[in-house]
């Protein structure tokens, strides 16, 4: 795999100067930034600054393109891993959000096949304006990754969510993305392929006060949902799990902060906000998937893996022959849990989830041995948990078993989030 290309769309903020040093870091990273500047952001910072960290021409304006018939604006759209814009603008937000393509920038958005990042930054009236959330909707629907802001002293002196996140912080999530290949899965939905990483960054960047979000700088890696087990093209072997406290856990740590890349088997359900989610299907592609996603600083597998898959997949269907029921031999899957324990990249906090019908504590305290994981979160899956709304849960640790009531999945995800939040505090 060759070097990874990010295309840098830099709208007019007060924060655009910020972007220098996100480019430093990248290629800090060994990857390769080419960088688009809107007309306003000229304003905040010079082509030529920015020309000297990329190490490669800056383009503006659509009709100074000199080269418009070298590369064109098309060209330059395709030629990148990942199309990144930072700052976005509440107006460059506004106008991907209804198609306007009105300049090199914007032409280049509407004209991408790639998969989008939108780090936005703005006046905290502006963020919170009705328009702009409809439009963050709107984009999130079209499938555009979007950071969440940070919340703060802002340079117009008001206080609360739109800055823009420190630069480590924005390189790291760009890394996470980076980590897959989003043409089998961001766009399609399809299991992804195992591509080599793109460097991650150190784990824990270090700056000024972020106490509001304990897992900024972090990155948690989650899974989610069931895994399906193909038995011939039609048919597949699956379970119950709706994959919705994974998707619950995996909202509460973007909500504290955290860089959160979800790996989810096949499930309806929206991406949380700003969460980097990899769809696959089976327990296999799951694997190679929370493989490609190290280093995390804490994973959480809440699929419901498949423990076994049909060990012969025919490429036809199998067809009623006459001769009676076909025979289903079954091999063993990976366990993916117990491949992160004992992993050369493990996560400084590994959390494995129990389904249990019978013994639900004494069977936890058993398997966080033998996946080599710290904490088990053993849930009683003989009512209607998988599937329903509501979890009651003991959170099993080598210290001892904490047990919390029947509650709404959101609000078990939030309290595993701050224990989690506080288990990295305390280091
Ligand atoms: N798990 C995994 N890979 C598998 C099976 C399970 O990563 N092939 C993980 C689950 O995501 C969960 C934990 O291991 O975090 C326990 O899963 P569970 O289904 O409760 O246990 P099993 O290991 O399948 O054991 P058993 O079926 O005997 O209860």
């Amino acid at each position: 795999m060759g070097q990874k290309r990010i295309l840098l769309i830099v709208a007019g903020g007060i924060a655009a100067y910020k972007s220098l040093e996100l480019v430093r870091l990248l290629k800090r990273q060994g990857l390769a930034v080419r960088a688009v500047m809107t007309k306003s952001a000229n304003e905040f910072v010079t082509p030529l600054s920015m020309g000297v960290m990329t190490e490669d021409q800056v383009y503006g304006d659509m009709f100074d393109l000199k080269d418009e018939r070298e590369i064109g604006h098309i060209q330059l759209s395709r030629q990148a891993d990942l199309v990144v814009i930072c700052p976005a603008t509440a107006n460059i937000l506004a106008k991907m959000a209804s198609g306007i393509a009105d300049d090199l920038a914007t032409t280049v958005l509407l004209a991408t096949d790639k998969p989008v990042l939108a780090v936005p930054a703005m006046n905290v009236r502006m963020w919170n304006h009705p328009a702009t959330q409809r439009n963050l909707a709107q984009l999130r629907k079209d499938g555009v990754t979007i950071m969440a802001p940070d919340e703060g002293a802002m340079a117009c002196g008001e206080y609360g969510p739109g800055r823009l996140p420190e630069p480590p912080v924005i390189a790291e999530h760009i890394c996470a993305m980076l980590r897959h290949d989003f043409d089998s899965t961001l766009t399609a939905g399809r299991a992804p392929t195992t591509k080599s990483a793109a460097a991650s960054l150190s784990a824990q960047p270090d700056f000024a006060d972020i106490s509001h979000r304990p897992l900024y700088g972090r990155h948690v890696l989650v899974t989610a949902g069931p895994t399906h087990e193909a038995i011939d093209p039609v048919r597949y072997i699956a379970n119950r799990s709706s994959g919705k406290q994974g998707f619950a856990i995996a909202q509460a740590a973007a909500e504290l902060g955290a860089t959160v890349t979800l790996v989810a088997g096949p499930v309806q359900l929206e991406t949380p906000p700003g969460v980097i989610r990899i769809d696959v299907e089976s327990a296999r592609d799951m694997l190679a998937a929370v493989e490609n996603s190290l280093p995390a600083d804490v994973a959480i597998m809440v699929a419901a893996v498949a423990d076994w898959r049909a060990a012969d997949v025919p490429d036809q269907k199998i067809k009623k022959d006459g001769q009676g029921v076909p025979p289903l031999a079954l091999t063993e899957n990976p366990d993916i849990l117990a491949t992160l324990g004992q992993h050369a990249q493990r996560p400084g906090l590994l959390i494995g989830f129990a389904a249990e019908t019978e013994k639900v504590v004494e069977h936890a305290q058993a398997k966080l041995g033998k996946k080599g994981c710290d904490w088990i979160v053993a849930n009683d899956v003989s009512g209607d948990v998988m599937g329903g709304t509501n979890n009651a849960v003991h959170i099993v640790t080598r210290d001892g078993v904490e047990s919390w009531g029947d509650a709404p999945k959101e609000a078990i995800a939030r309290k595993l989030m701050e224990k989690i939040a506080h288990a990295l505090g305390q280091g």
